[in-house]
C-alpha cells in the first residue's frame, strides 16, 4: 500500500459524525440528487469529451456539477504521482476521496480517469451510498484509441518510449457490472449523453 494511502485510510476512519448538517440537508437546498458518475476506460477512449458534454447538459438543466479529470488532477493534486500500479492506485484513491467530499457537499460529480484496476474502482464505489456511484465503462477498443492518438502517446508507447502504458505494458481491467457502457466508436456524443443523463437523474 502507498504510504499516503495508509495514513488517509486511518484518517477516514476517524471522521467525526458529530456534525450538525448532513449531506442530505445540503443536497435538499440544491434540489438535486448528489452522485458520482465515474468514467473509466483507456487513454483516448473519449472519457474527457463525454464527461465535458455531460457536465454542460446537466448544467443547462440547472444542476450543480463538478468535473474531476485525471489529466487535470495530475497537474495539481496528483502531480507527485507516476504511472506505476501503486501510483495509479493512489491517484484513484485521491480522486475518489475528493469526489466523496463533493458529493457530500451536494454536487453531481463527474470523474474521468483511466482508473485501470477493478479493485480500486470498487473501493471508490464503497465510498458512496447505494445508487450514488454510477460506473460508466467507456469501452472504445484499444486499436481505435491508438489510431486516434490525440496526444501522440500511443505512438510513443508503441515505440517503447513510454513505459507502463495502459493497454500495452500496463493492464486495464474492464468493469464486470458497470451501470453503463459506451463505445465512442459506435455511439455518437448526443446519444451517449442521453444515456448518462438518464442514469444521473435516476
Ligand atoms: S490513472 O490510470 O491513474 O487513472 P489518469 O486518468 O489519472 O490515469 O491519467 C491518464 C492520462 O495520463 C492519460 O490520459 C494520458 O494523457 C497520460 N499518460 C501519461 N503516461 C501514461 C501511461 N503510461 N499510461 C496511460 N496514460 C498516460
Amino acid at each position: 500500500m502507498h504510504e499516503a494511502s495508509k495514513g488517509a485510510t486511518q484518517q477516514s476512519q476517524m471522521r467525526s459524525d458529530a456534525l450538525s448538517l448532513s449531506p442530505a440537508s445540503r443536497a435538499a437546498i440544491k434540489n438535486q440528487r448528489p452522485r458520482c458518475i465515474w468514467l473509466t476506460g483507456l487513454s483516448g477512449a473519449g472519457k474527457s469529451t463525454l464527461a465535458n458534454a455531460l457536465e454542460v447538459r446537466l448544467h443547462e438543466q440547472g444542476l450543480h456539477t463538478a468535473l474531476l479529470d485525471g489529466d487535470n488532477l495530475r497537474k495539481g493534486l496528483c502531480s507527485d504521482l507516476g504511472m506505476d500500479a501503486g501510483a495509479r492506485r493512489e491517484n484513484v484513491r485521491r480522486i475518489a476521496e475528493v469526489a466523496r467530499l463533493m458529493v457530500e457537499a451536494g454536487l453531481i460529480v463527474i470523474v474521468a480517469a483511466i482508473s485501470p484496476f477493478r479493485a480500486d474502482r470498487d473501493a471508490a464505489r464503497r465510498f458512496f451510498a447505494k445508487g450514488a456511484f454510477v460506473e460508466v465503462y467507456v469501452s472504445t477498443p484499444f486499436d481505435v484509441c491508438a489510431q486516434r492518438d490525440p496526444k501522440g502517446l500511443y505512438r510513443e508507447a508503441l515505440a517503447g518510449r513510454i513505459k507502463d502504458f495502459t493497454g500495452l505494458d500496463s493492464p486495464y481491467e474492464p468493469p464486470l457490472a458497470a451501470e453503463c457502457e459506451i463505445d465512442t466508436s459506435e455511439v455518437g456524443l448526443a446519444q451517449a449523453c442521453e444515456h448518462m443523463i438518464a442514469l444521473a437523474q435516476k
